[in-house]
């Protein structure tokens, strides 16, 4: 009898381990699905695959490396595109930064907006990056000492007024700019008002002098502004959309304090994950939303010749 008992007592004991065994099992087997399945949502791989509601989780992640997202305003621009991405690959492969490019190639009917573009650019891609890079699409850096690596502390302009092939004034900020994730937030992005070719560079750099930024700039470069960018934009075959109507003029030439970051209208209607010669690059097709009560020059098509003015 007793010699019964304990051997039922130990059986019992062993279907208990076992029981607590395929427990712990299991238990393990949930925890590693929940796991896999947040990282999965995390879109943490290089060539970003953009999952909705992953911004505003990552934004304060720490990344193991700084990660650069060149962010490059486009439309209807395919020849310069070509040239753009084995050139800007082979140029930050060797300097070992870590980046994408991304093509913001606006689809709507709209004027051109490049500071809407690199608002939406922004959201887009600061779950997986921590510093973009305002880039003209036909700008490319020739001297190899321009250097795009993170900017830690202020803003730097790559493409100096002493550098740039055409721009030479002291507040001059366009061309190339890098910034990181928290300085652009800080100064609530760019300005949504800009339909249309420029001055959205100047607001911006009233924007970072608010701030208190300080834009810093490329220091001994020996090359200067004939030889240190190649500036592959034809002036002849691709004019510029300098018109203005409506009260653009007046509006455009002041600091904007409504609008940026926190307010851009858009839809994303594709993204494609495209190779130009075996150079991957990511073009983010855009739908800008325009609200004609506040900036009616979003469209000047229907406005009568004597009231555009072109500008000088
Ligand atoms: C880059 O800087 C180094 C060190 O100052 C210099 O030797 C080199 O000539 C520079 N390269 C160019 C393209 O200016
Ligand atoms: C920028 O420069 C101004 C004036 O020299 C200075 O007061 C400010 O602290 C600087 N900003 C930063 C972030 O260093
Ligand atoms: C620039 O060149 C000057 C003179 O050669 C040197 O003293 C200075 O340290 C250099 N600055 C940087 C950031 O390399
Ligand atoms: C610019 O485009 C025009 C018209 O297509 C062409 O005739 C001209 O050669 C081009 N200029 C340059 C510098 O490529
Ligand atoms: C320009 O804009 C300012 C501020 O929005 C406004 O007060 C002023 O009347 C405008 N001037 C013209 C000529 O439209
Ligand atoms: C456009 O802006 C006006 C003025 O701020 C506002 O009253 C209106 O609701 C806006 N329209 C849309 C569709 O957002
Ligand atoms: C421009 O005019 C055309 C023809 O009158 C009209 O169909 C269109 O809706 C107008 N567009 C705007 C933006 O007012």
């Amino acid at each position: 009898m007793i010699t019964y008992s304990g051997r039922k007592c130990v059986l019992s004991f062993t279907k208990f381990l076992s029981f607590v065994i395929i427990v712990m099992f299991l238990v393990t087997v949930l925890l590693t699905f929940i796991v896999l399945t947040s990282e999965n949502c995390a879109c943490v791989n290089q060539q970003t695959s953009f999952c909705p509601n992953s911004y505003p989780k990552l934004k304060n992640r720490k990344l193991l490396s700084h990660n650069l997202a060149v962010l490059v305003p486009f439309r209807d621009r395919f020849d310069e595109l070509l040239t753009f991405v084995p050139y800007m690959t082979n140029f930050l492969n060797a300097q070992g930064i870590q980046y994408s490019i991304f093509i913001l190639n606006q689809v709507d009917n709209y004027r051109f907006n490049r500071a809407s573009l690199i608002n939406v650019g922004y959201l887009y891609t600061m779950g997986d990056y921590d510093y973009i890079a305002m880039h003209d699409v036909d700008l490319l850096p020739k001297n190899t000492n321009l250097s795009y690596a993170y900017p830690a502390t202020q803003p730097f302009h790559v493409s100096a007024p002493n550098l740039h092939p055409r721009y030479h004034y002291d507040n001059f900020i366009g061309g190339i700019l890098l910034v990181n994730r928290e300085q652009f937030k800080l100064v609530n992005g760019m300005s949504n008002k800009y339909w249309g070719w420029g001055l959205e560079d100047d607001e911006f750099f009233v924007r970072l002098k608010d701030a208190n930024l300080n834009v810093t700039r490329p220091v001994n470069i020996t090359t200067g502004t004939s030889n240190t960018f190649r500036h592959t934009h034809n002036k002849t075959y691709r004019k510029r959309d300098t018109i203005k109507c409506y009260n653009q003029r007046n509006v455009t030439r002041r600091r904007d304090r409504q609008t940026g970051l926190h307010d851009v209208k858009y839809k994303i209607t594709n993204v494609h994950k495209l190779t130009l010669d075996d150079y991957p690059v990511t073009v983010v097709n855009i739908e800008l939303k325009c609200n004609r009560t506040v900036t009616p020059w979003c469209d000047c098509s229907n406005t009568t010749k004597s009231s555009l003015n072109k500008k000088t």
